[in-house]
């Protein structure tokens, strides 16, 4: 059996280090694709993979017609949203991904984004601190629970909101709930988005909501970029001096939202959440391990397209 890691954005070597174990352990055979630019070179690449690892790479109806000898997909990672699924599925193929093995780096960087947000990225001028200031949660899954555990270090009030969680679950974790999600932006003046991409969150955190938070707002997306209608920030953002917004790789229109508030607004170049030797650790062998239990004993905990 052959195991494809194919990651445009590689693991760090101690990751694949790990991940080589566990594959040729279960007596497997491991190649890898990294770094690579063109998709000719995934269709290359899983023509003969019985099984892949990937992160944020695109796998459409395209790869799975290359990949005629492929079982199953795991995204080393919590959203699933650059894998067709239903492609997927009329192929035969089990996808999964490994929830929460990367979240608390996630959360982590939320706080360098925060702090660099309310210390004028660090240009000079005085800021504020986060003690005791207002930080709702949009989203209560992995990284929202820990993004709540770290804030309550740094002593602030956190609130949160999912429609999907109930409240005895968020309070439980000592999380304020709210009654409605535009309570919850009304509230507060640091608002963390953690929503996965799906038709249901495309374009929904817009004016409606951002456009309710208090002065000296400040918006840090974490998650996937379409979840923010960008024309409505934009416009929100000429329209209110005190608006900040922090996201962790460039929106599609990176070019407008500097161009227009380049001391109140920071993207990475790329998604840098997940970055840290420990997330690709955690996430890669983890995938390692669930195609392992997949082949070998049919275990599907975590498949995502049932
Ligand atoms: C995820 O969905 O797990 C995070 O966004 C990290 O994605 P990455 O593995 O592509 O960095």
């Amino acid at each position: 059996m052959k195991v494809l890691v194919a990651t445009v954005k590689p693991f760090a070597k101690v990751a694949v280090d790990g991940i080589r174990k566990v594959i040729e352990d279960a007596g497997y055979e491991l190649a890898l694709l990294e770094n690579y630019t063109e998709k000719s070179d995934l269709l290359k690449a899983v023509a003969d993979a019985d099984a892949l690892i990937i992160r944020s790479d695109i796998v459409d109806a395209e790869v799975f017609d290359a990949a005629k000898k492929l079982k199953i997909v795991v995204r080393a990672g919590a959203g699933y949203d650059n894998v067709d699924l239903k492609s997927a599925t009329a192929h035969g193929v089990c996808v999964m991904n490994t929830p929460g093995q990367n979240a608390n780096a996630v959360a982590e960087i939320v706080f360098g984004f925060m702090l660099n947000a309310v210390r004028n990225f660090y240009k000079g001028a005085s800021g504020c601190e986060l003690m005791g200031k207002k930080l709702g949660i949009h989203a209560f899954g992995n990284v929202g629970r820990n993004v709540a555990r770290i804030a309550k270090g740094f002593g602030m009030e956190v609130y949160a909101y999912d429609a999907y969680c109930p409240k005895e679950v968020i309070e439980a974790a000592g999380v304020h709930t709210v009654d409605s999600i535009k309570e919850m932006y009304k509230t507060c003046q640091f608002i963390s988005l953690h929503l996965p991409a799906t038709d249901e969150t495309r374009n929904l955190i817009g004016r409606d909501l951002v456009g309710l938070m208090p002065k000296g707002a400040v918006l840090i997306n974490s998650a996937r970029k379409e979840i923010i209608n960008e024309e409505e920030l934009l416009q929100l953002m000429k329209e209110r001096e005190d608006l900040k917004f922090i996201s962790d790789i460039a929106p599609a229109a990176a070019c407008k939202f500097e161009e227009l508030c380049p001391d109140r607004y920071f993207a990475t170049p790329k998604k840098m959440g997940a970055e840290t030797a420990e997330a690709n650790i955690n996430a890669g062998i983890a995938a390692a391990k669930q195609i392992v239990g997949f082949l070998k004993e049919g275990c599907t905990t975590f498949m995502v397209n049932r």
